[in-house]
């Protein structure tokens, strides 16, 4: 661990190792019958800024969801958390989710945690900047591999309350999404507070817009995957040669997004080839979507209790309070 001092702040390096992103793929395009690409490569720069546009979609729902039900909810929650609590951000990104909560939760500290080490200390530079009396202190880690969050040195007994905005927990598996909130509830103290997002069952058609969008800005989003691919792994995939598709599975209760290969092609990388039939898929990334009473009885499984849930007028989207 090494602590770096910036014009006010310091980072807390957990120095979350990188998975080798060759590996990744060559892991992923060996797996057989279904051939993956993990989904945490989507977020480069470029795919970062991509999803800042899917953020902004008219099919996309979930953000401009999210963000209203916790303008509605923000003074309860203020009350149901209380006053002077360490507020835990499990992967931060550049959000204005999280001002809402500065703006109406009476804090006392800010533990922003993520993997993307140059982008935490931005964004996180721009809420100390902003929130004067806010101590921030930006942990660059893992979060779905950390067992224990660093101490806060300025009151290692300071209570706190966690942040998991998003609907991020759909990426999980609902088996995995279990023992992630297992580790946050270890990561608290009875009564702490945990605030997550989750994006609902509904109509398969709204899903399926929202995950292919008329502006093909998601399909861009996928696709850069195999940008990546052919910029740091010197591939040479035609990009043409490739559809983006997501389908909601039904049984599984989850979107899944494909890279659908429209003609028998190789991929190459170094002296591995990898073959595609045509119409043969590359699964790329899971979005789960719950209901409001699966969720609570994973979360009380993982131990919480489920104290309170806020949702759109739509019932498309839910902000839990849990309680440790
Ligand atoms: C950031 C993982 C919640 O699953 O809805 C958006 C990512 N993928 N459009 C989601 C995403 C395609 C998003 N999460």
């Amino acid at each position: 661990m090494d602590a770096k001092t910036d014009a006010s702040l310091t980072l807390i390096d957990l120095e979350p190792e990188l998975e080798d992103f060759r590996q990744a793929v060559v892991e992923g395009l060996s797996s057989s019958p279904q051939k993956t690409l993990p989904c945490k490569f989507f977020y480069d720069a470029a795919g970062s800024a991509l999803f800042d546009q899917i953020c902004n979609l008219d099919e996309y729902y979930p953000t401009r969801t999210e963000i209203s039900i916790l303008e509605t909810c923000a003074d309860e929650l203020a009350e149901l958390v209380g006053p002077d609590r360490l507020l835990v951000e499990y992967g931060s990104g550049s959000s204005i989710k999280i001002r809402i909560l500065l703006d109406h939760l009476a804090l006392a500290a800010y533990m922003p945690l993520d993997i993307s080490r140059d982008h935490l200390l931005q964004s996180a530079q721009k809420i100390a900047d902003d929130y004067p009396q806010l101590d921030v202190m930006p942990v660059c880690a893992d979060y779905s591999q950390l067992t224990n969050l660093p101490e806060y040195s300025a009151n290692p007994e300071q209570r706190r309350v966690g942040f998991f905005p998003g609907s991020s927990i759909g990426n999980f598996t609902r088996e995995e999404a279990g023992d992630f909130m297992r580790n946050v509830a270890r990561q608290l103290q009875p009564g702490d507070g945990f605030i997550v997002g989750i994006d609902l069952k509904k109509e398969s058609d709204i899903l399926r817009a929202a995950y292919n969008d008329q502006k093909g800005v998601t399909a861009a989003f996928n696709m850069n995957l195999l940008k990546r691919i052919n910029e740091e792994l010197s591939a040479e995939i035609n990009l043409q040669g490739f559809a983006h598709n997501a389908v909601y599975n039904q049984a599984l209760g989850r979107v899944e997004m494909h890279l659908v290969s429209q003609l028998e092609q190789q991929i190459k990388l170094g002296d591995q080839a990898f073959e595609l039939a045509q119409n043969e898929t590359i699964h790329t990334e899971n979005s789960h979507k719950y209901d409001l009473v699966e969720f609570q009885q994973l979360a009380e499984a993982a131990g919480f209790k489920a104290r309170k849930v806020w949702t759109d007028a739509n019932n498309w989207f839910s902000v839990h309070y849990l309680e440790r």
